[in-house]
């Protein structure tokens, strides 16, 4: 494998498909994982795919991740609108990213139309469900191509 992502879930993420199935659909983590790696297999890529519940334990993935893979696919869930240290940890790493949200953030509350993560990704996906993260990493793969 040429080059790996990493990515990255974060709290509550861990309960999808039983998690409000009206907002993230029956879809699991674990479907959502088989959807990336074989999207990693078609494109020659390979990924680290991870989930914590701790804001902590995520800096530190982030920080891990420099001189490990060329870049990470991040749904950073609530954490999203309230992490300046996960911002910060992707600004000090300097690591390109693909922020992705199953559900689309601007048609909900007020309060998730703020992203921290937004400042310092990429460019963000938002509303397809786990196709999302299919797309975020094409569009990764190919940013880091467009890079050189
Ligand atoms: C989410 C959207 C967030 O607002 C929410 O807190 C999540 C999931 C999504 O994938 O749609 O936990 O990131």
């Amino acid at each position: 494998m040429a080059i790996s992502l990493l990515v990255l879930n974060g709290p509550n993420l861990n309960l999808l498909g039983t998690r409000q199935p009206e907002v993230y659909g029956s879809t699991t983590l674990a479907d959502v994982e088989a959807l990336c790696r074989e999207t990693g297999d078609r494109l020659g890529i390979g990924i680290d795919f991870r989930q914590s519940n701790h804001e902590g334990v995520l800096v530190d993935w982030i920080h891990e991740a420099k001189g490990l893979h060329a870049g990470i696919v991040l749904n950073a869930a609530a954490y999203t609108h309230t992490s300046i240290a996960l911002m910060d940890a992707i600004a000090s790493v300097e690591l390109p990213v693909a922020e992705v949200h199953l559900s689309n953030i601007h048609r909900r509350e007020e309060f998730r139309h703020l992203s921290y993560i937004s400042k310092v990704a990429v460019g963000m996906i938002a509303g397809f469900g786990a196709h999302g993260y299919v797309l975020g990493i094409e569009a990764l793969a190919n940013h880091l191509n467009a890079a050189g």
